[in-house]
């Protein structure tokens, strides 16, 4: 049954990485960061080596692999100078995500079924190398289609637009980007592909996703990284655990 499905908590630690670059120097270093957060409770670690370098750098990733017991999830455009990196590195998980240079933060999801033939190729080496391949998409039944053809094994399901709509006060929309959520993670894990979720996410948004009984893991970086200003890395990581657990607990009781 999919509501006996574990979930996972993954910990994006870039923004660790952001705020050791303002500076340019050595700190806070991110795969500290990450051995405190295996140590805090968490599943697994993400990190996003963009094009331009902008917080992680290969050699947090170099680092990551050598220090994590915990798999390392690989966030990273399709291309080839991403591919050849991660191949180097061979992590646990790479999640494909589209990239813009001019962007604050991964704005959409990737448009699958506009690139299927190249992801189809990019895909193949890094699942020979044994890699879990991850696709970044939107809640749309299009898109969560053309993942599954193109052989990927797991679609991360965007929750940013969700987690707007309740950042600004716009209740019905947060409502429809929940449903469409919820009706896409079903939708996804019905075809056979793994249901992760991810962006956005913090102690006020994380509940209803957590409680989707068909999402398998969360990746959750900003947030908890700002609020371990407050409560320090391990405080905020036994909060969102505690959160996933309460919210995973009622809906699994209020299964039939
Ligand atoms: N999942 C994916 C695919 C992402 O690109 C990001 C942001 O790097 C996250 C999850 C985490 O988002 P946030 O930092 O907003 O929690």
């Amino acid at each position: 049954m999919a509501h006996d499905l574990p979930l996972r908590l993954g910990v994006n630690i870039d923004h660790v990485a952001t705020v050791r670059n303002a500076r340019g120097g050595r700190t806070p270093d991110p795969v500290r960061a990450a051995k405190l957060a295996e140590r805090a409770g968490a599943d697994g670690i993400t990190a996003h080596l963009r094009e331009d370098r902008r917080h992680i750098s290969d050699a947090d990733i170099a680092g990551l692999t050598e220090a994590l017991g915990v798999p390392l999830n690989l966030e990273m455009a399709a291309t080839d100078e991403m591919q050849a990196v991660a191949l180097r590195h061979t992590p646990h998980a790479v999640c494909l995500v589209p990239e813009k240079r001019e962007e604050r933060t991964t704005e959409g999801g990737l448009d699958v079924a506009h690139e299927e033939a190249k992801l189809a190729a990019f895909i193949d080496p890094l699942r020979t190398a044994g890699a879990r391949v991850s696709l970044f998409v939107a809640a749309d039944p299009v898109q969560i289609e053309a993942a599954d053809r193109v052989g990927a094994q797991v679609v991360e399901l965007h929750t940013g637009a969700y987690c707007d709509a309740h950042a600004e006060g716009r209740p019905e929309d947060r409502d429809a980007e929940f449903a469409a959520l919820r009706e896409m993670a079903a939708y996804a894990h019905s075809l056979g592909l793994e249901v992760h979720a991810g962006h956005g996410l913090d102690y006020e948004t994380v509940m209803p996703v957590a409680a989707l009984p068909e999402v398998r893991e969360l990746n959750i970086g900003h947030f908890l990284i700002g609020e371990a200003i407050f409560q320090g890395l391990e405080g905020a990581i036994a909060e969102m655990r505690r959160l996933m657990a309460a919210a995973r607990a009622a809906e699994e009781h209020s299964q039939p």
